[in-house]
């Protein structure tokens, strides 16, 4: 059966004291709503519905530039999760299957916890809804069970004495028929101790009906929820704790584990190193082999096999590190390609440039890349070699084989094999540093006295 998601993010997130809304808070450096997003997209949904509401401009942007494809609905006034699924209805009109709701500010959901709810349904339960034992039920809504079926969900200010007893709680996340829940919301009322729609109440809405609903259980660490920057630094360090130990298990050496930081679309192939305190930005592959030094920082960018990067190395986007090249301490390399074999180990800037296989660029080189208004590209050839403290004004071409002076200012094509040199010629003085120097120190003594 074909599966749909709708994913609520309508909601304000007080808590967080923040002008930001609350999906847009990110783990591993991904807003909240794309980790609730790509938990669902592992059922291969059909359609995608994300609700927005408070910071709805805002959300609405991430959402678009995040998946140009995603369908947007807005809730205007928060009235209760019912009341934000039934602003999918549009969305989701005329789709046939399960539809899946997710919470937005709820990041860790497993694929396989969504399946084993996918096949509940499939097995004919009316309504499935996920559950965990919480080791501290706090203000979590009651999941209330009969005879090994699901009777109803109580919210927390809504329950008994007896219902607050009980440790199976709802984590939020609901599947049910895509057109029949809709028929469901229709018939939830406001008449609770928060005066909402509450989506919760489809359960007992659907039993009385003659469906029968059931309750699927995941641990609690997954239905961890995101209300306040406490518990977005405790989900910050729980998503690092399960991305090092997957990076592990997929044959990356990380030294330090506790001190790597990940982003959420890091990806590091198979014998790897990664050395102490090294923090991968959005956007980084790191090829097999490669070994990624002590500090070192990495966004969009590709690092080629057996390629070693820092230590104190940042890479920007678009650097395209080839195999085998070397990116050393303090360098900083953006929107360049560096070929395979090719060595910037020292104090050096290179951006918008392509540089040749096996180049060598000399310490403290620098693509001038920027005149103020427009950027302009650095060629290097295959095999240059750039001396120390260039100047590399762009845009410039330094050709295959060529070499440039140290010091030089470099504002003009270089040939292919041809040396440059473009800085003052150096004259000598004879005698004259000791002469300068006897007439300071004589200068220093007189004032002294
Ligand atoms: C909800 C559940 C509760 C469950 C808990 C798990 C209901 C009535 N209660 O309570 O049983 O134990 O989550 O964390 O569903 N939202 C909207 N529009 C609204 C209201 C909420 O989009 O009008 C969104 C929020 O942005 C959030 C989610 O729905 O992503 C849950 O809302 P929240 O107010 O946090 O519900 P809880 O009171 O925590
Ligand atoms: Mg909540």
């Amino acid at each position: 059966m074909p599966a749909h998601l709708v994913v609520l993010a309508a909601g304000r997130g007080t808590r967080m004291n923040s002008d930001l809304p609350k999906v847009l808070h990110e783990i591993g450096q991904a807003p909240l709503f794309v980790h609730a997003l790509s938990a669902g997209d592992s059922l291969g949904p059909g359609r995608r519905v994300l609700v927005v509401g408070h910071g709805a401009e805002l959300v609405r942007a991430a959402a678009r530039a995040h998946d140009p494809d995603i369908a947007i609905a807005e809730q205007a006034e928060q009235r209760g999760t019912a009341h934000a699924v039934a602003q999918s209805r549009a969305a989701l009109k005329g789709a046939a299957g399960d539809v899946f709701v997710l919470y937005g500010d709820t990041p860790f959901i497993r694929p396989e916890t969504l399946k084993r709810m996918a096949a509940a349904r499939a097995a004919g339960a009316g309504v499935v809804v996920l559950g965990f034992e919480a080791a501290d039920p706090g203000r979590y809504g009651r999941l209330v069970m009969e005879g090994g079926a699901l009777a109803r969900i109580v919210e927390y200010k809504d329950a008994t004495e007896a219902e607050r007893a009980i440790a199976l709680c709802n984590s939020g996340v609901i599947c049910a028929d895509a057109v029949q829940i809709f028929d469901l919301i229709d018939s939830v009322g406001t008449k609770n101790a928060s005066g909402e729609y509450y989506l919760t109440d489809i359960v007992a809405v659907a039993r009385a009906r003659g469906l029968v609903c059931t309750a699927v259980t995941c641990d609690e660490a997954e239905t961890l929820g995101v209300n306040s920057r406490v518990e977005l630094a405790r989900a910050e360090a729980l998503f690092q704790a399960r991305r090092r130990a997957a990076s592990l298990a997929d044959g990356v050496t990380l030294i330090a584990p506790e001190t790597v930081v990940f982003a959420m679309d890091t990806v590091i192939g198979r014998d790897a190193v990664v050395e102490p305190n090294v923090v991968f930005g959005p956007g980084v592959t790191v090829e097999s082999g490669a070994r990624i030094r002590a500090f070192s920082h990495l966004e969009g960018c590709h690092v080629g096999r057996g390629a070693v990067i820092g230590p104190y190395a940042r890479l920007r986007p678009g650097a395209e590190i080839g195999n085998h090249a070397k990116v050393g301490n303090f360098v900083e390399i953006k929107a360049a390609e560096i070929g395979e074999g090719a060595k910037v180990n020292h104090l050096t800037y290179i951006g918008d440039a392509t540089v040749g296989e096996a180049a060598n660029i000399g310490a403290g080189t620098v693509t001038c890349n920027y005149d103020g208004v427009f950027k302009h590209h650095t060629e290097i050839g295959a095999r240059a070699f750039v001396g120390s403290s260039t100047m590399l004004v762009a845009p410039v071409r330094i050709g295959a084989e060529a070499m440039t002076a140290s010091g030089s200012v470099v504002t003009a094509d270089v040939p292919d094999g041809a040396l440059a040199l473009g800085r003052a010629r150096q004259v000598n003085k004879d005698g004259l540093a000791r002469r300068i120097m006897d007439r300071l120190r004589a200068a220093k003594r007189k004032r002294a006295n």
